[in-house]
């Protein structure tokens, strides 16, 4: 509970006070939070006025009736049949009102219109992918336009995610074996906390993205952008163009060696390096060049490392598309360049495009 004189400290702490609620709530940004904020208030507000009613009358009774030496006892009341009544049903009139409203805006956010925009939305630990009409797929980031209503399909390739985005007051599951919808309506330009609300293994905490939130002519351009960025990386480039990407291997493979449920990058690096071979689960083996490794990327599951499970999504270079999958390759082939040390080199998007960063050798 917040003092009312903590209220102005919160209010300055935040920033831009958000319209409508004054119990510490982030920034209302879709057609939902005002109703959700309603019905937050109204509780708060019912709690707030019987905590000090029945406070208060505690209080004074404790006052009024303390034991006293020229005080007789006397045997307490049996009970009130109008008191009974009165605090029995107010009550009740009290939460079919709260029942109401909710489940009248349960019904609200379960039900996405029908000219709702589409994104398919993919959780994996420990991170999110958005997949948009239009091809493009962003990782932790989720563009969406200004004032129109958008329905995100959601599953899970593994174990159970949720969505949360506090400043739309949306929360929703996302089930292994099963698609969940969630959907809203942006109201105010910006970038909001996007948040997996469901314990999902130790990087659970860092599954964390955002939801930028556009005016719709701006909007048409980023997604436009997402799909094509990786077009525009200079060939130059392109080796490193995987470092905005590789979240998406990084919950199977390393680069520092160390083991998860697939083999290293850095492992398979050096073997490259070294014109390696490796041996199949089938008994055979094969030597590591290039065309293996854009074979793995592609078919998954035709060559599968002894003593590895076959756990690759084998859609997974359809999904990323030949210049990614090329990129993905060149990534691997030259990880002391884009993983030195085993830590992802850092770049922006914007500097794989403009500029070309020198050649640093095989
Ligand atoms: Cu995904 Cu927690």
């Amino acid at each position: 509970m917040i003092g009312a004189s903590a209220i102005p400290i919160l209010l300055a702490t935040t920033g831009a006070p958000p319209p409508g609620s004054i119990f510490g709530m982030p920034p209302q940004a879709s057609t939902v939070a005002p109703m959700v904020d309603l019905v937050y208030d109204i509780i708060t507000w019912i709690s707030i006025f019987f905590f000090v009613g029945i406070v208060g009358v505690m209080g004074y009774f404790m006052i009024k009736y303390r034991r006293t030496s020229h005080v007789a006892n006397t045997s307490g009341p049996t009970h009130n049949t109008p008191l009974e009544v009165t605090w029995t049903v107010i009550p009740l009139i009290l939460v079919i009102a709260i029942f109401y409203v909710g489940l009248k805006g349960y019904v609200h956010i379960t039900t996405p219109p029908e000219n709702a925009y589409e994104i398919q939305v993919t959780g994996q630990r420990w991170f999110w992918t958005f997949n948009y009409p239009n091809g493009a797929s962003e990782t932790n980031v989720l563009h969406v336009p200004v004032g129109k209503p958008v329905k995100l399909i959601m599953r899970s390739d593994d174990v159970i995610h949720a969505l949360f985005v506090p400043a739309f007051r949306v929360k929703q599951d996302v089930v292994p074996g099963r698609r969940t919808t969630l959907w809203f309506e942006a109201t105010r330009e910006g970038t909001y906390s996007l948040f997996c609300a469901e314990y999902c293994g130790t990087q659970h905490s860092q599954m964390v993205g955002k939801v930028m939130v556009y005016d719709p002519d701006e909007f048409e351009v980023v997604i436009e952008e997402a799909a094509r960025w990786i077009d525009k990386v200079p060939d130059d480039n392109l080796y490193l163009a995987g470092t905005q990407f590789f979240n998406q291997c990084a919950s199977c493979h390393t680069l520092d060696g160390s083991k998860l449920i697939a083999p290293s990058f850095k492992e398979t690096h050096e073997l490259f390096a070294n014109r390696g071979t490796r041996k199949l689960a089938d008994g055979s083996t094969v030597t590591v060049d290039e065309a293996y490794l854009r074979n793995s990327i592609l078919h998954p599951l035709s060559q599968i490392v002894d003593t590895y499970p076959s756990s690759m999504p084998p859609g997974i270079g359809t999904q990323l598309g030949d210049r990614k999958v090329e990129a993905m390759v060149q990534f691997i082939m030259r990880l002391d360049d884009t993983a030195p040390d085993g830590q992802l080199k850092e770049v922006t998007r914007a500097e794989l495009v403009e500029e070309s960063t020198e050649p640093e050798g095989e």
